[in-house]
């Protein structure tokens, strides 16, 4: 362990992190942008900036190397996110992906049913302001619709995908027919979802556009509960492993009033903001739903037979499916922090970004900017650095203030190229959480960065 390692201060029990901090920063610093935002904006819509795609990139990279990389019983596709209309009409969407709105009469906000507190319900009185809720729900259906072909009369009408992981149980045939894959084994996805969500808000956290991850793990019957039971832990333990707090995580079963139409039980692992404990990621029982509905609507038989005992079989299917923008929010909400200055100054804003996720890996940083030996001894570290990882130069103000830039981003290690560099051709690295600083030789510096920023 090294000098800086023993120095990383303990995670502190920080308050719980307002949104609006993480949307200022997200703009502020380049992470995430309003859609449209010249136009006003569209609720529920966001892009990602440079920082932004940088560390999604990071998030969805992790996920693929645990899951996918990881296991060889798992292996990935990429579907397309436009599928003939009667998948949705056999994966149940069609008739059962809905919310229930009531409105309040008085103040006129809008309510999911299943937002409500029981009482609200019964009393039909209105959260906010106490008026009159509508008595009666209206029922909407989240799924997006769009059309395909351009004469009018021909036109197909079609959904966008109202749930990223249909390509799968689209594709499995094919998956097992090319890939010598055998049950007990997974398919791994990450893409983009469409829904029509009647109350989008709370920043990333829900979007009508936004990217899931899924697991689907195909099992015979005998052996669902042995697999539910591994990918439940593993996902658990996944989460565990990027979040500071690792206490605002918990399991949380579904009751049977809120299962979804596929699933036969479910557990959510639900992570607490200031939003409350809210899902992060939905494990789930589908059981042979899917498969058996595409067989039955589709007319092909997606059947398995066992190459050993010859029995043949619908596997049965463990779901595990999380968001990568939720993700992405979530770990933001984990990593800020306004460290107080213990002088009395500005407080320090830090992002404490696990530096495998972190969007930037280094910042290099010539201690003056007017001595050309310090610059381009500075430019030349950072070249060969950003071969491997994502580097910064930063020769812009004083040093103090290039640190405090790269802490704002989640940054988790500054070289400064100093005036011993000179002479010894050795360089500060300092550490973003516990600011300890050990000199280390540039021959060195590549390897020792590399060990800390690369997952394993
Ligand atoms: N295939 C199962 C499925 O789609 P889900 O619980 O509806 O299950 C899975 O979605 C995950 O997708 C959620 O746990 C959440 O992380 C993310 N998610 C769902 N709706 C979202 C929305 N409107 N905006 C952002 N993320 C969302």
């Amino acid at each position: 362990m090294t000098q800086i390692e023993e120095n990383k201060p303990e995670v502190k029990d920080t308050p719980l992190v307002p949104i609006e901090k993480v949307v200022s920063l997200s703009k502020r610093r380049g992470f995430v942008f309003p859609n449209s935002e010249i136009y006003g904006g569209v609720a529920g819509i966001y892009d990602f900036g440079p920082l932004g795609v940088e560390m999604r990139n990071n998030i969805r990279r992790y996920w693929w190397w645990s899951m996918v990389q990881n296991h060889d019983n798992v292996v990935g596709i990429e579907g397309a996110t436009i599928t003939h209309p009667r998948v949705w009409e056999a994966s149940g969407h069609v008739e059962n992906f809905v919310d229930r709105l009531v409105d309040c009469k008085k103040c006129k906000r809008r309510f999911r049913t299943d937002h409500l507190e029981p009482e609200n319900l019964e009393q039909h009185k209105c959260p906010v302001c106490g008026g009159e809720l509508t008595s009666e729900p209206r029922v909407f259906n989240l799924l997006m619709e769009t059309y395909l072909g351009v004469v009018e009369g021909d036109r197909m009408k079609t959904y966008l995908r109202g749930e990223a992981c249909q390509n799968i149980y689209l594709d499995y045939d094919n998956v097992v027919k090319s890939s010598r894959v055998q049950v007990p084994f997974g398919i791994c996805q990450i893409g983009k979802a469409y829904r029509n969500e009647v109350t989008p808000g709370n920043f990333l956290f829900r979007q009508r556009e936004f990217e899931q991850w899924d697991l689907q793990f195909f099992v015979h019957p005998s052996e669902m509960d042995k697999w539910y039971e591994y990918w439940k832990n593993f996902r658990f333990e996944w989460y565990k492993g990027i979040v500071n707090h690792k206490d605002r995580l918990r399991f949380r079963e579904h009751g049977s009033d809120e299962l979804a139409h596929y699933a036969k039980k479910a557990f959510d692992v639900e992570y607490k903001t200031v939003l409350g404990w809210q899902e992060w990621e939905g494990v789930h029982w589908r059981q042979d739903w899917d498969l058996s509905r595409h067989s039955e609507y589709s007319g092909q038989d997606l059947s398995y037979t066992d190459p050993l005992t010859k029995e043949r079989y619908i596997p049965w299917i463990v779901e595990t499916s999380g968001g990568v923008d939720r993700t992405f929010l979530n770990l933001l909400l984990d990593a800020y922090e306004e460290e107080p200055d213990p002088n009395g100054k500005e407080p320090r804003t830090v992002l404490h970004l696990h530096p495998w996720l972190a969007p930037v890996k280094v910042a290099v940083l010539p201690l003056q900017k007017n001595k050309e030996e310090l610059v381009s001894s500075a430019r030349s570290i950072h070249e060969n650095l950003r071969r491997y990882m994502v580097s910064q130069y930063d020769d812009v103000a004083n040093i103090g203030r290039r640190y405090r830039r790269q802490d704002e981003i989640g940054t988790p290690f500054c070289v400064t190229v100093d005036f011993q560099t000179l002479d010894d051709q050795t360089v500060t690295v300092r550490e973003r959480d516990g600011m300890t600083q050990i000199r280390l030789p540039i021959s060195e510096l590549t390897m020792y960065l590399l060990d800390r920023v690369t997952w394993k």
